[in-house]
């Protein structure tokens, strides 16, 4: 087993050693739970470097994390996200135990639709079927058709085979996506508080200060950014993009750790770095986690009668 001193050379180049040093303890402490209670820790790309290349197990996109839920086979799922991934990792677990560090990590898009808002849409829009991106509640979940995330949102929209959809609740993401396909998408309002601070100056200003920069956006980002950009994609397709077109200087507009994330694998690209700093995701730290593991803490539960159908809704886009 690796010592967490050994860890330190996987983030060396955006972790400084004196602030390794105070996490050395808690990544030991974490390493060791996870072996006594057979658990397993999930990790978004938003999360920190000493939290996503040391501690976790499995990391990724939402898409990613959901897909890997459904193969994990420990007893305890630690997600190191947001409330919103942990509880589709218990849909898609329902006999695991499933525990988030912070039950306050929330999300903007999360907050901005409930099922009530569901029900008056669907009135508003009689047979027009609901996609909605997993960044919601379970039980808005359960008011929906089918899922997508923004991996895979155009072939959501497009395997209904239908003329028109709504897609709740990201107003930019399906702004987005109308624009790559023939399907009329329906728009909600909600907005993500990181990715819409993002402008087409930025983007201008960018090019003019760093000429040659390749900048890519997260479809979460106005669509005047997203036009300007080079190229537009989720968290896993920002860092695929990197790996295989290796620009030597790239900006990627989306939350701050990405950038770190991705960059210690290229000490050859220059990462440009003007970003936003999620306050939910930034909820999660190893000091957390760990206690997550020791005290079994926040279990996630969600209503059995919603759950049915939330699952379904998952399940569904996992099927596209
Ligand atoms: P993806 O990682 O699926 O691109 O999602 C970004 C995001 O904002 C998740 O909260
Ligand atoms: Fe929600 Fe945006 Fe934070 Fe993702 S980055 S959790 S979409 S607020």
């Amino acid at each position: 087993m690796l010592s967490a001193s050994s860890l330190y050379e996987r983030v060396s180049r955006v972790v400084p050693k004196a602030e390794w040093l105070t996490f050395e303890d808690d990544v030991e402490a974490i390493i060791d739970l996870k072996r006594r209670r057979n658990a397993v820790v999930l990790a978004h790309n938003y999360q920190t470097p000493e939290i996503f290349h040391c501690v976790a197990d499995i990391v990724g996109d939402s898409l990613a994390l959901a897909r890997k839920a459904v193969e994990v086979d420990a007893e305890v799922i630690v997600l190191a996200g947001v409330h919103f991934m942990a509880e589709t990792a218990k849909l898609l677990n329902p006999a695991k135990t499933v525990l988030i560090p912070d039950m306050r990590a929330g999300c903007s898009l999360a907050d901005s639709i409930t099922p009530d808002d569901i029900a008056l849409l669907r009135q508003a829009h009689p047979g027009v079927p609901v996609i909605t991106y997993v960044n919601t509640s379970a039980a808005v979940k359960a008011a929906s058709d089918i899922c997508c995330t923004s991996g895979n949102a155009k072939q959501v929209v497009e395997s209904l085979g239908v003329p028109r959809v709504l897609m709740i609740p990201d107003e930019y993401l399906a702004r987005n996506v109308a624009r790559e396909t023939e399907v009329e998408v329906i728009a909600w309002h909600g907005h993500c508080e990181v990715h819409e601070l993002f402008t087409a100056e930025d983007v201008r200003q960018l090019r003019e200060n760093y000429p040659g920069v390749t900048i890519l956006a997260h479809p979460e980002c106005p669509p005047d950014v997203v036009a300007e950009a080079d190229f537009a994609g989720s968290t896993a397709v920002m860092s695929d993009y990197v790996a295989t077109k290796r620009p030597a200087r790239v900006v990627l507009l989306t939350e701050c750790s990405m950038s770190d994330n991705v960059a210690v694998h290229y000490p050859d690209i220059e990462f440009v770095r003007p970003c936003n700093l999620c306050p939910h995701m930034k909820r999660i730290s190893l000091s957390n986690i760990r206690t997550a593991l020791e005290e079994n803490r926040h279990e996630v539960t969600i209503d059995p009668a919603i759950a049915v159908a939330a699952r379904r809704a998952v399940e569904r886009m996992l099927a596209v």
